[in-house]
């Protein structure tokens, strides 16, 4: 399976923090957003990843993630000249999915809790695999309605009038007639391809599975200065208690065997002393030899 990250659009909703670097470079506690959703890919097992964004950013990205090799990761580059639609994403990257299934991840998504994902990656075969999440402003969101069975039955995009309070989060399995769906799309009222629009089709088509997340599971946005703040408060909070990080690729990819130990060491060698440095040298590399 490959795997996208959108980290594109305006970011209007964080200006100024956005005149120079995008949203998804910005700051949660203690990493650049991007970091989490990547992460979520790689525990996920994907290791072929395209990352889109607009023509200017995109150079700060290669600057961050590099081709991906740090991390075990092949990561390709692709522009997107305007924001018109999530499910764009597909017609971009079209080449880099070539004849397989993909799942896309926003850029300002961030996840948190449970094996939930990686079984859907792991178990995927057909169709498409989507989320119900609980929250209390649906109409901001994707909202999906189920009937008694549990099963969905609709989905609207940013409903005036919600039919349920589960909304769509930003993470998306299709398999490859996602390429064929979305080119058949018209663009939306807003003169967007929209990502609803494709998960809609998918419904028609029976083809659909909506899997509801539990309720000890985070779902965080971090699309406004209010939500940002409050991501970083929620990292930190799980960061000091725990003593673990949330949303780091060096350790995810060596915990999926992307890297090697041997790999990691070298890679944090050229790490400056840091506390991000020292976590992953006494959390990460100490507790791996102690349990050779
Ligand atoms: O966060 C989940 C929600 O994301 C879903 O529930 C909705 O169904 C889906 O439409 C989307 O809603 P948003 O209002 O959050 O979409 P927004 O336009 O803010 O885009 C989400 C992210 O994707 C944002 O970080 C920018 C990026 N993006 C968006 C568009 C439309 C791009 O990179 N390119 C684009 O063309």
């Amino acid at each position: 399976m490959k795997g996208i990250i959108l980290a594109g659009g305006a970011g209007s909703r964080l200006y100024p923090l956005t005149l120079v670097a995008s949203k998804q470079l910005q700051p949660v506690y203690d990493k650049p957003m991007v970091y989490y959703p990547l992460t979520t890919l790689i525990e996920g097992g994907i290791r072929d990843i395209c990352l889109i964004s607009t023509p200017q950013d995109l150079p700060r990205f290669r600057q961050l993630l590099g081709d991906g090799s740090r991390f075990g990761l092949t990561i390709d580059y692709r522009e997107q000249a305007k924001p018109e639609g999530i499910a764009q994403a597909f017609l971009i990257a079209e080449s880099f999915i070539g004849n397989d299934s993909v799942a896309l991840i926003l850029g300002d998504n961030i996840f948190y809790g449970g094996d939930t994902f990686q079984r859907a990656f792991a178990d995927f075969k057909s169709g498409a695999t989507i989320f119900g999440y609980h929250v209390n402003d649906p109409e901001r969101y994707g909202v999906v309605e189920f009937d008694a069975q549990g099963k969905a039955v609709s989905i609207e995009e940013k409903p005036k009038s919600p039919k349920s309070n589960f909304a769509v989060p930003g993470l998306y399995i299709y398999d490859n007639e996602v390429v064929c769906i979305t080119k058949a799309l018209q663009p939306s009222a807003r003169g967007e391809l929209e990502i609803t629009a494709v998960n809609v089709e998918y419904l028609r088509r029976g083809a659909l599975h909506v899997q509801r997340l539990a309720r000890g599971f985070a779902w965080l946005d971090a699309g406004t200065s209010s939500s940002l703040h409050d991501a970083s408060a929620y990292v930190q909070t799980i960061e000091k208690r725990a003593g673990i990080k949330i949303g780091c690729p060096e350790e995810a990819a060596f915990r999926q065997g992307f890297v090697s130990l041997v790999q990691l060491e070298d890679i944090v060698g050229k790490i400056p002393n840091c506390e991000y440095r020292a976590y992953l040298e006494a959390e990460v590399i100490a507790e791996a030899r102690r349990l050779q």
